[in-house]
């Protein structure tokens, strides 16, 4: 089996970006502990993080090609924004988790809404870094 995980804009800053909202850990030991996770699974496992909506679009047309079998995506800003990501998920059909590493719901209204939810299995949102080792530990369950 094969998980991708996805993180969407300003994600590469994670560690210096607004620590008291994103907590500390950077996006490498994130990604490092989701590769541990898979390989104790005997799961594929590969990462991508893009500031470019197009370049985001682009990477899960090419997991439909390379026959990945979960996406696990925080798509940070373009959850609130991007129609394109969302018919990208769903023209893979490929199941996905939507991971937030904040609760957007009790934050400013512009964040109270995601285009990708309610195509998503699940949503997990405010743990901070555990938000997405939840999700990578749920998408394995499903694998
Ligand atoms: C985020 C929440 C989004 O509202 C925000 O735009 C982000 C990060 C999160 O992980 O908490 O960039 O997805």
């Amino acid at each position: 089996a094969e998980l991708l995980l996805l993180h969407g804009p300003n994600l590469n800053l994670l560690g210096i970006r607004e620590p008291h909202i994103y907590g500390s850990t950077t996006l490498a030991q994130i990604n490092d502990a989701a590769r541990t996770q898979c390989a104790a699974a005997d799961c594929g496992f590969d990462c991508f993080q893009s500031n470019s909506e197009a370049e985001l679009v682009e990477r899960i047309h090419r997991a439909f090609a390379d026959k990945v079998d979960f996406i696990v995506i925080n798509p940070a800003a373009f959850t609130h924004t991007s129609v394109a990501l969302r018919d990208a998920l769903a023209g893979v059909a490929i199941p996905f988790i939507e991971v937030h590493l904040s609760n957007p719901h009790a934050r400013e209204t512009f964040r109270h809404h995601s285009y990708l939810s309610d195509l998503a299995k699940g949503v997990i949102c405010g743990l901070g870094a555990h938000s997405y080792e939840l999700a990578v530990a749920a998408a394995l369950k499903q694998l």
